[in-house]
């Protein structure tokens, strides 16, 4: 770092009203000057930044007042009472798709997970199965699981056909996540077709949007820049060059808190292919208005697909009935964060996306953040919000593209979706009822093959090595299980 680039970052930030950076400047060590200046230098454009974070206050305030109904039947489907053949169809096209190499898996797990209160990352949490397995592990295993199925299925012969697993991290999760999956030997996959990469970070602002914090007197506070930070990572790590190269040409993405995730789901990937879709999406329904989901959604004045985020919606609009069904909500599409990439999407749109906010505003979280009081001169944990951090939202980008080309696909919620956001204790989304859930749809399995339960309340654990969606379970029949069995 050359003196004059030191003076023109400390004039850039002071031009944009960030002086209170250089508070403790002068006592510092030559090194605690180095280490603020460098991670300054990150920031291309302070004056530009703060403008960004204007924006984002009016933005998130601002956006109940769109236009909003369902999506048009033609975009959607639902797995729930699908026809068989349907089912047969689509779940063919996604084997065919894995067993040529053609899919991938791409997980979100840069989160810092502090509704949960736990220090490590989300993915190595034990939810307290009996096999005591983590998130990360049950995952890993259902993409050894698919793999098996395909290669039985498309009769690949000796050839098992390969599943890259791509896996955004960010500055406070990737050590230990790495660190996590070599102490687990990669859970039986092979460390080559796991890579991981991280995603950028942001500053994290005062609540009132104008002044960056200090996390120490020789450095900023600094937060990952949501999930919507997927994109641009995906182009700055060259992982979608890889993609490309390895031929890959249907991306499953999903985030990392969802203890039922169907990881590579072949039926998802085949109805994507089979209508064309270039980004489809996975819902359930909507539990109450008040559940802390974003809902796939019509923007009417655009004609395109959006999400409203649960952060950003009014509670009218989250209350509205269906008019058709007043039983219902009216906007119930619950976003679960399972998507459908086509790579011909992603290699078209990621450069437009990254290189413009109109696809990826930023949003603001008022979060408690850790930082230096500059009156007293002492760091301390706030017990109330006294920040902002700035977010992107991977699914800001749905509305650039075409309607004819976005589908939505509603599942079951007790086969898919039960997330782990909140500490126990809570009423919802916790470790417990993540557990419950994932016993409950194993220990269905087990009934609806044949298996015996000792006594009526009795929950068994099905390890995805064994079984994916309820299959290859004839072995149960006539055999009774007790709790805290694993088949
Ligand atoms: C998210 C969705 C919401 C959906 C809900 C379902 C977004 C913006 N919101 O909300 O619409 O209904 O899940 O459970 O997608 N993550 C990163 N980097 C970050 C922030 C998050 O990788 O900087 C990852 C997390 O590790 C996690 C996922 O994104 O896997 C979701 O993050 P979280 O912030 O917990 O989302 P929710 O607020 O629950």
């Amino acid at each position: 770092m050359t003196f004059a680039s030191q003076e023109s970052i400390m004039e850039s930030f002071n031009r944009a009203g960030q002086k209170q950076v250089f508070t403790y400047f002068d006592s510092l060590s030559e090194q605690g000057q180095r280490k603020l200046i460098n991670q300054l230098a990150k920031i291309e454009d302070p004056v530009n930044l703060v403008h960004t974070v204007e924006e984002a206050i009016q933005y998130s305030s601002s956006s109940s007042a769109r236009d909003f109904t369902q999506l048009p039947e033609e975009s959607t489907a639902s797995t729930v009472g699908l026809d068989s053949e349907t089912q047969a169809h689509w779940s063919q096209l996604g084997f065919e798709a894995i067993a040529q190499g053609e899919v991938a898996v791409l997980l979100m797990a840069g989160g810092q997970g502090t509704r949960l209160g736990s220090n490590e990352p989300k993915g190595c949490f034990d939810i307290q199965l009996p096999s005591h397995k983590s998130l990360f592990q049950t995952q890993a295993e259902k993409i050894l699981k698919i793999e098996k199925l395909t290669q039985h299925q498309q009769k690949t012969g000796e050839k098992q056909p390969r599943i890259m697993w791509y896996i955004m991290t960010s500055g406070p999760t990737r050590e230990s996540t790495e660190t996590f999956f070599q102490k687990n030997n990669y859970f039986g996959l092979s460390p080559n077709q796991v890579k991981f990469f991280n995603q950028g970070t942001l500053p994290c602002f005062d609540l009132k949007g104008e002044k960056i914090l200090l996390a120490s007197q020789d450095s900023i506070c600094e937060s990952p820049d949501g999930n919507g930070g997927l994109y641009k990572a995906l182009l700055v790590n060259g992982i979608l060059d890889d993609m490309v190269a390895k031929g890959i040409k249907h991306i499953h993405a999903y985030c990392v808190d969802n203890s039922l995730v169907k990881v590579a789901d072949p039926l998802f990937i085949g109805f994507a292919i089979d209508r064309k879709f270039d980004l489809a999406t996975k819902v359930v329904r909507k539990r109450d208005a008040n559940e802390s989901v974003g809902l796939i959604v019509l923007n009417d004045d655009l004609k395109r697909p959006c999400v409203i985020e649960y952060s950003e919606i009014s509670q009218a609009l989250a209350e509205k009935k269906d008019p058709q069904d007043p039983s219902k909500l009216f906007l119930r599409a619950a976003n679960i964060v399972n998507h459908y990439y086509s790579v011909d999407l992603l290699t078209k749109m990621i450069p437009k996306w990254t290189t413009s906010q109109e696809y990826l505003p930023f949003h603001i979280a008022k979060k408690k953040i850790p930082s230096m009081n500059l009156k007293s001169n002492e760091f301390y944990k706030p017990t109330e919000p006294n920040g902002i951090k700035l977010e992107q939202f991977i699914f800001d980008v749905f509305p650039s593209v075409e309607l004819s080309k976005f589908g939505c696909l509603e599942v079951a919620r007790s086969d898919e979706f039960s997330p782990l956001k909140n500490a126990d204790g809570a009423q919802n989304d916790t470790p417990t009822t993540c557990r419950l859930h994932y016993l409950k749809r194993s220990t269905e399995w087990i009934k609806k093959n044949g298996g015996l339960l000792q006594n009526q309340d009795d929950l068994v654990e099905v390890s995805p090595l064994t079984s994916y969606f309820g299959e290859d379970l004839e072995i149960v029949k006539g055999k009774t299980f007790k709790n805290g069995d694993v088949i």
